[in-house]
């Protein structure tokens, strides 16, 4: 049996507790005496709560306590600007603070009853009076107010280089535009949910819906003074997050408040209308100015962007790093402002900044080419840059090129007429458009534990999490390979604090981070075995390194003998040992900070626009990926695909809508926001480029949770424009736009 694993399309080794219902979530904890609590929002946007009437709630019979911000207890802690691991610059909101209204649907009250039912009948009776003020949520309204922020919680703007404005002045052909895009909330299947268990003892065990359990555990610990060693918090599945579990949303903070008071256990979980109530991708309205030459050659580019946050935290995300990274320009420039509103901070969502950055960036761009008479892929091909003009570093690899060429041929790029409006299909307006993008390829510190058994099984295990991208699954290849064993010798554990230390899943990061950890705690199990093995009287291993031999179907043999294995039983019976065991942490090298290491996508996209009636068909999107190594190509494809979709969804459907006379998001529920369904997605073609990075990781692979959404939005913009002649430059491109 071959023990390659890596670069298997490996079936999800957790695939059939998913289906069967085995693997449980955090609001499929039941314990006994479970109460359920139901929150109580806020119907106004800003002011102050004059009175809360509980009473009526409480006289329910089954209703346990009804906890507001005037009879919770205490927490010292609580006065202190507590933060979470992925807390922007400010104040974090604190539910049950005090009585002010920072937001709409903000948590003023937990109704915490025997049944859910009764919970969610006594919240109704919850009755508030409110001290109302002028609310600011119209975003064009307030840009007047724009602000630099003291401290970006991402990249600080990259600073301007050369001279853009005489640059753009002098171009032969200039595209001086504003796009706008607007908010989105995650809708993950799963609603976040947190069980806090209290015991006797003082101890609490919390599950909860999040990214990284040492989020969950720090926002806890900090904000009731409580001791690492007393909190354990566990979160095995995650039915999606997108970025909504980065960070501990209130359900956390409120059902451990009630287990707290009530000294037994409590369950939270939010309503799909609540989903609405924290976190969002940011609206920005950018403008862009880009000159060229009359042959192409870029020469200008000029990007400011306005982006909305709350009033208590300073959030941004990395909208204006793209230029620099995808063209090759002597003149650029970019401004990052912040427009404060009264509603909650807004926070990551899949690739945050990205996805609305590279809309902008790759729409202005095709714009341009069209001004200039290119085919807008000959246009990037001519701009292309081998440099992060942004910081000046090289890449560590950049294989778009072999997307280009590998994406354009299977799309068949080559048959496409320039003009638009020049192909069709009956009534239909046929358009093909092309957009690429980038995604930052980032390692950071992390842990792993190994345990070899004496069985040949082998447990690996760190706090990362799984939020449906397939953690379990590559970790378990990665530890396979590297050890030699059959994957199902090779157990994975994640999503509990009490194993060693990762950070949050987010940002594409995990595979780097955690797996090289992963291989790093092997490669020492391996050193142990070959090292014991030694110790054995005429061992044909006796002067062997590392690099000299070979772990095959959980045996070790010289590289060069393979007649002469000996099983990993055989050493650890020959060395009276009854489990091998290692910790290792691993973290980015210096020489990686020498390098810019991205991922990189093109998506290549045909849309079907009815003449009559506007409605737009995404028919085909082929996308190319570098992504360096892939370490399963089957979770890979399902990534990408995903992300294609959710693409869809960026172009034509998604949109939180608010109205700014309540200033709340109104389309609270899927039946008014949309996103897409299966009529709306039809043929997806992902391939995967040949990258070879040895600098990136020890694995040499780059991450794909979001790359693959980055390109499509454009592609699909550009695309239309090719159907219809139309350029819509606020998304979602709903049907009304193009009539
Ligand atoms: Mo992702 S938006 O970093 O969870």
């Amino acid at each position: 049996m071959s023990t390659n694993q890596i670069g298997k399309p490996t079936n999800r080794v957790d695939g059939r507790a998913k289906v069967t219902g085995e693997a449980k979530y955090a609001a499929e904890f039941h314990v006994p005496d479970l109460a359920h609590g139901v929150v109580v929002n806020s119907a106004i946007a800003k002011g102050k709560i004059k009175k809360i009437d509980t009473s009526k709630a409480m006289a329910v019979e089954g209703v346990f306590k009804v906890i507001t911000h005037e009879n919770r207890k205490d927490y010292a802690c609580y006065d202190k600007d507590f933060k979470d691991m992925d807390a922007p610059p400010g104040s974090p909101f604190r539910p049950l603070y005090n009585g002010n209204i920072l937001f709409n649907m903000q948590p003023v009250a937990l109704v915490v009853a025997e049944t859910l039912e009764l919970a969610r009948y006594a919240a109704t009776l919850v009755e508030v009076a409110y001290e109302e003020e002028a609310h600011e949520t119209d975003f064009e309204a307030n840009r007047g107010e724009a602000y630099v922020p003291e401290k970006y919680n991402s990249t600080t703007p990259p600073k301007p280089w050369g001279n853009p404005e005489e640059a753009l002045a002098k171009a032969d052909v200039k595209v001086e535009v504003e796009y706008a895009h607007p908010t989105e909330h995650h809708n993950p299947m799963e609603m976040h949910a947190t069980v806090a268990v209290w015991e006797e003892n003082g101890k609490l065990t919390v599950y909860d819906k999040i990214q990284g359990v040492e989020n969950t555990l720090q926002y806890i610990t900090s904000s009731f003074g409580l001791p690492k060693e007393k909190v354990h918090v566990l979160s095995p599945f995650v039915g999606g997050a997108f970025g909504s579990g980065l960070r501990p949303q209130y359900q956390s903070f409120l059902a451990v408040l009630a287990a707290l008071e009530l000294k037994r256990p409590v369950r939270v979980m939010l309503t799909r209308p609540q989903m609405f109530s924290f976190g969002h991708r940011p609206r920005t309205t950018q403008r862009f100015a880009l000159g060229a030459s009359k042959d192409g050659k870029l020469e200008a580019l000029i990007q400011d962007v306005f982006a909305e946050t709350s009033t208590f935290e300073d959030y941004s995300e990395d909208v204006v790093i793209w230029p620099g990274l995808l063209y090759k320009c002597d003149n650029m420039k970019f401004s990052h402002k912040l427009v404060a509103l009264d509603e909650y901070t807004p926070l990551d969502m899949r690739a945050p900044g990205g996805t609305t950055g590279i809309f902008a960036l790759e729409s202005a761009v095709d714009e341009l080419a069209y001004k200039l008479g290119m085919d807008p892929l000959v246009f990037r091909l001519k701009n292309y840059t081998d440099k992060d003009q942004n910081n000046d570093l090289p890449f560590s690899s950049k294989e778009l090129r072999a997307c280009y060429i590998q994406g354009a041929e299977k799309f068949g790029w080559e048959q496409r007429s320039k003009e638009p409006r020049s192909m069709r299909n009956g009534h239909q307006l046929v358009g093909w458009g092309v957009a690429h993008g980038a995604w930052e390829a980032q390692q950071a510190k992390a842990s792993a534990k190994a345990v070899l058994t004496t069985d040949g099984k082998l447990t690996i295990s760190s706090a990362t999490a799984d939020i449906g991208t397939g953690t379990y699954t590559v970790m378990t290849q990665i530890a396979a390979e590297t050890l030699g064993l059959p994957l199902e010798d090779v157990t994975f554990k994640l999503g509990d604090t009490s194993l060693p230390f990762a950070p949050l899943e987010g940002g594409s990061k995990t595979v780097s981070t955690v797996g090289s950890a992963v291989k790093k705690v092997c490669e020492k199990i391996g050193e142990k075995l070959l090292r014991l093995a030694q110790q054995q009287a005429n061992s044909p291993l006796k002067d062997a390194e590392l690099k000299d031999v070979t772990f095959t179907d959980g045996r070790l043999h010289l590289k060069s003998d393979t007649a002469k294995a000996v099983s990993f039983k055989e050493i650890m019976q020959l060395g009276q040992r009854e489990q091998l065991e290692e910790e290792v942490s691993s973290k980015p090298s210096e020489e990686q900070k020498k390098f810019a290491r991205f991922a990189h996508s093109v998506a290549f996209v045909e849309v079907k626009v009815d003449e009559d009636l506007g409605a737009i068909q995404v028919s085909r999107i082929v996308t190319a990926i570098a992504g360096g190594r892939i370490i399963n190509p089957k979770t890979a494809k399902s990534q990408i695909m995903g992300a294609a979709v959710w693409g869809i969804g960026v172009a034509l459907e998604e949109e939180s809508v608010m109205d700014n006379n309540y200033g709340r998001f109104m389309n609270h529920d899927l039946e008014k926001y949309h996103v897409p369904v299966n009529a709306d997605v039809h043929d997806i073609d992902v391939i995967f480029v040949e990258e070879q990075d040895t600098i990136v990781n020890a694995l040499g692979a780059k991450g794909l949770g979001e790359i693959g959404i980055v390109s499509i939005a454009p592609a699909i913009v550009n695309a239309v424009f090719h159907a219809t002649g139309k350029r819509i430059r606020h998304l979602p491109i709903k049907l009304d736009k193009l009539l």
